[in-house]
């Protein structure tokens, strides 16, 4: 078979450079074993995120200089209005800066103290966002282990959702969630007829849905691949059908966007685009540019189209199944079938010798960087642990996962090689990795500032 190829070529390149090892040794440590604080600039390869780490293309840099800059009425919000609505079919287009301040200005109007958000899973700032505002996040995906082969790992649990409804009343869930792809559950995607009977469902009991959208062409294009019926639809056309069962859209530009910042929330519901609007004013900025560049806007509404193209699409899907597999070849486990944005990486099976405690995760993280130079994130106990409110031990999650998510158009296959060989390198030393134990944390979202030291 034919390795994945790059359907471009490079025309601007940016210098990274490989630290020694000692200085890479005396750079994690000043982080406090956080990648999180480590400067870019001492990192080779960025795994850490696949969001707004794009390369922006030739007709997206061109698109900027056509950035207007007015205040109110850019032309760039009406070419990014027309997009999402051709592809997502929501009639309100509202720009944010990000992904999260949708969710914030979003989960501010629809949400009360002790209401529940159902999703297939939330993602780490939706949760937070949630709880913030004194409400819960309560996850329905479909159970799976890690290495078996499910072509829509990302599922809602049809009788979780139902049960959770019953369970928590339909009065206290304004709405429900669709994460596509499901980051958290390693990038993996929703089946059409899920999202259908998901709608079904809700139907019964009269709850919105809404998608948090951020990876939607990945979605769309694992359903024309492996869902019946769909292999000859264009991936266009199967997005337009996913977003049709629901009511709107929190989307985070910055992933499948194609672009460097940027978000919106899109809606059909007036009564809510004008509550959401009033916040954005005080929160973010006027209704045509929610805190972003005119030219932001045009690096978004063209990035929105070119994500659909399917020769880019393969290779991006394909370019994360090659990492995958070459790390899985050295007998580690990895989430099977990798998912659109990373591979997942289980850490606490592959370093068993470090207990759950003790952040196995991290420590195979903090050793890539070492190893390598190559910054990952850890989607595990670092990010997940807490404790329990009752018996005041401290939870853990299933899986301790390191996340190498792979920007977009931005590192080459030999790069990937150079990825899997990290990987290589620290299996016949595996047991010199060490533990962490946590020695600074913030109140919420912790792996974002935590310190930690090595036992
Ligand atoms: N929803 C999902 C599924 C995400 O993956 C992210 C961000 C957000 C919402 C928030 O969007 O960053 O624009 O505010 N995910 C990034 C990641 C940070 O690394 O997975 P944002």
């Amino acid at each position: 078979m034919l390795p994945p190829v790059e359907p471009y070529r490079i025309k601007t390149i940016e210098t990274i450079k490989l630290l020694s090892r000692e200085e890479r040794d005396k750079k994690i440590r000043e982080a406090g074993f956080n990648l999180f604080n480590l400067r870019s600039q001492d990192v080779f390869i960025d795994l850490l995120t696949d969001s707004g780490t794009s390369a922006l293309s030739d007709q997206q840099w061109a698109g900027l200089l056509t950035g207007d800059e007015a205040y109110a009425g850019a032309r760039n919000f009406y070419n990014l209005e027309a997009t999402v609505r051709d592809i997502f079919g929501y009639k309100n287009v509202i720009p944010v800066h990000q992904g999260r301040a949708a969710e914030h200005l979003l989960f501010s109007n629809v949400l009360q103290k002790g209401d529940y958000v159902l999703a297939n899973t939330h993602f780490d700032t939706t949760r937070a966002n949630i709880e913030h505002l004194g409400a819960s996040a309560v996850d329905c995906c479909i159970d799976t282990d890690i290495e078996q082969e499910h072509p829509f790992k990302g599922n809602m649990d049809l009788d979780k959702l139902e049960a959770s409804i019953k369970r928590f009343g339909r009065d206290k869930i304004p709405l429900v969630i669709m994460t596509v792809t499901n980051n958290s559950v390693g990038g993996q995607p929703v089946s059409l007829e899920n999202i259908r009977r998901t709608r079904e469902i809700l139907d019964k009991y009269e709850i919105p849905l809404y998608f948090d959208a951020c990876r939607f062409a990945e979605n769309a294009y694992f359903i024309k691949k492996r869902e019946k019926g769909q292999p000859d639809r264009s991936v266009k056309s199967i997005a337009q059908e996913m977003f049709s069962y629901g009511m709107g859209c929190t989307m985070s530009a910055k992933k499948d966007g194609l672009a460097n910042m940027g978000g919106f929330f899109a809606c059909q519901d007036d009564t809510l685009a004008e509550k959401f609007t009033n916040l954005l004013v005080l929160f973010e900025g006027f209704k045509t540019y929610g805190g972003l560049a005119g030219r932001d806007l045009e690096a978004i509404s063209r990035g929105l189209q070119e994500v659909l193209d399917e020769d880019y699409l393969t290779f991006r899907v394909n370019q994360v199944a090659y990492l995958g597999e070459k790390i899985s070849n050295l007998g580690i486990p990895v989430v099977k079938p990798t998912g659109g944005n990373a591979v997942f990486v289980e850490a606490s099976s592959f370093l068993n010798h470090i207990p759950k405690e003790q952040y196995p995760g991290q420590a195979l993280s903090v050793a890539l960087y070492r190893e390598s130079g190559i910054r990952t994130v850890e989607i595990g106990g670092m990010m997940w642990s807490k404790k329990d409110e009752k018996t005041g031990r401290m939870t853990f999650p299933k899986y301790d996962f390191v996340r190498l998510a792979i920007p977009r158009r931005v590192y080459t296959n030999s790069q990937m090689d150079y990825v899997a060989s990290a990987f290589e390198e620290i299996k016949k030393n595996k047991c010199q990795t060490k533990g962490l134990r946590i020695t600074y944390q913030a109140p919420w979202l912790r792996h974002f500032t935590a310190r930690m030291e090595e036992i």
